[in-house]
């Protein structure tokens, strides 16, 4: 291997954060389609007012499934937490694009059901940038 292609691809692997196409910014103005139902609450220090019918998003990114306390999910996320579903950019994704189609291909279970209806056309990985940027180190 030529040095210059060592160093290039030196410079790629480091240049390629988990969230290299994310705009937080951008991700921040979509988040207006999510606050009729999630809010993002760190404690009580409220970084995005929001609705309750859907879980706390602080920290969701790189989490397991279904696993903010005290929210009641329902049946199939909580499995698919059980089975091992964090959530990174490409989970994330796929999940906001269809909740349930995603639960249901990821269980590999037709009856599989979501609690979140909403299907975020474009932008997934904006709100994920986002959403992780707004957690504190
Ligand atoms: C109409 C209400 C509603 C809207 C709008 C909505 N959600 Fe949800 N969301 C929910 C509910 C309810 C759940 C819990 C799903 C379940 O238990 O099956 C959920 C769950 C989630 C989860 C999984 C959280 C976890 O702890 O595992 C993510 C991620 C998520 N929503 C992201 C979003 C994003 C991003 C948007 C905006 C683009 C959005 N949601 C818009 C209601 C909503």
């Amino acid at each position: 291997m030529s040095f210059k292609y060592a160093a290039l691809l030196v410079a790629t692997v480091f240049a390629a954060p988990a969230f290299a196409e994310g705009d937080a910014g951008k991700g921040e103005k979509t988040f207006k389609k999510c606050k009729s139902c999630h809010m993002i609450k760190n404690g009580d220090d409220v970084i995005f007012k929001g609705g309750k019918t859907g879980p706390n998003l602080y920290g969701v990114m790189g989490r397991v499934a279904g696993a903010e306390e005290g929210f009641k999910y329902g049946k199939s996320l909580v499995e698919a937490g059980e089975k091992g579903l964090v959530w990174d950019a490409e989970t994330f994704a796929a999940y906001t694009a269809d909740p349930k189609a995603f639960l249901k291909e990821y269980l590999d279970d037709g009856a599989a059901k979501s609690k979140m209806s909403y299907r975020l056309k474009k932008g997934a990985e904006d709100v994920a940038a986002y959403l992780e940027s707004v957690v504190a180190e």
